[in-house]
């Protein structure tokens, strides 16, 4: 299962991603998820202790690997480097392994058709493809509000995108910009999750609201999750009802993928 997380800045998505990686990874399933924020924070959602959390660096600040396989140095445009380097090494070398999870950061990097052709795009392209490529049991991508890492070529290999959205018209209206840019590289296979829901009126809310994407699931707003984050634990372990409701949402992705 190769598993896109989208959405608005701030409306749950590490938290969804961390919640869902450790689901399966306790179901017994690889898991390989991908912090491809430009401010990567998904090892604290996890729960990641800090002497390990130190071992991550994201990718895109690694000069002298970008240099050794590309044969140039970031930030340099120009010149001459290789747009398909060597990257098949980089998810087992670069990743930490936390209770079954495979933690890569991907770091910040222009991956968009907006022209920026430079070592570090080449680099973090050719890995992103070739994550998409691993026989992982679960791929899941902890993304910014965009579609960027995903070109038309890559995805025919991503089996949905998840768009996180909160109960509110601003949330929403993200949505359904982000349902564009998927639509427009013909990824179709969308599903929204509301997450901090407080009462069932926002659930009708976001029904009545979605853009014509089907809502996978909710999780609860629940003030467990800022105190999880001051005492560095994983959500899914100080907060019971998310794990449960992350669990039920984690079962549903793998149905809705198997009959398929
Ligand atoms: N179900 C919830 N209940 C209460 N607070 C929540 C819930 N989910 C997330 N939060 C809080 O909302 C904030 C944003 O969550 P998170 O970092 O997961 O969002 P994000 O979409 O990844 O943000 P960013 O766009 O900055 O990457 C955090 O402070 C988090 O603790
Ligand atoms: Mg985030």
């Amino acid at each position: 299962m190769k598993i896109a997380v989208s959405g608005k800045g701030g409306v749950g998505k590490t938290t969804l991603t961390a919640l869902l990686a450790q689901a399966y990874s306790d179901k017994g399933l690889d898991v390989f998820a991908v912090d491809a924020d430009p401010s990567p924070c998904l090892a604290g959602a996890l729960g990641v202790p800090n002497d390990l959390q130190e071992k991550l660096a994201p990718i895109s600040e690694m000069e002298d690997l970008i240099f050794e396989r590309t044969g140039a140095k970031p930030g340099s445009t120009g010149g001459f480097f290789t747009i398909n380097p060597r990257v098949d090494d980089i998810p087992e070398r670069f990743s930490i392994v936390h209770r079954g999870v495979k933690l890569l950061e991907m770091g910040a990097v222009d991956l968009g058709g907006s022209g920026c052709i430079c070592p570090e795009s080449a680099m973090l392209k050719t890995l992103f493809t070739h994550l998409l490529f691993r026989k992982d049991d679960v791929l899941i991508l902890d993304m910014y509000a965009g579609v960027e890492h995903l070109g038309r070529s890559t995805v025919d290999f991503v089996d949905a995108m998840i768009i996180v959205v909160e109960p509110t018209r601003r949330s929403l209206g993200t949505a359904n910009q982000i349902k564009k840019l998927a639509l427009d590289i013909k990824l179709e296979r969308l599903w929204i999750v509301g997450n901090k829901i407080q009462n069932q009126e926002e659930v009708e809310f976001l029904k009545k609201n979605s853009p014509g994407i089907p809502i996978l699931g909710t999780l609860p707003a629940v003030q467990g999750v800022l105190e999880a984050d001051r005492l560095g634990i994983a959500v899914y372990d100080h907060v019971p009802e998310l794990k449960a409701a992350a669990e039920k949402i984690a079962d549903k992705i793998e149905e809705i993928i198997r009959e398929r």
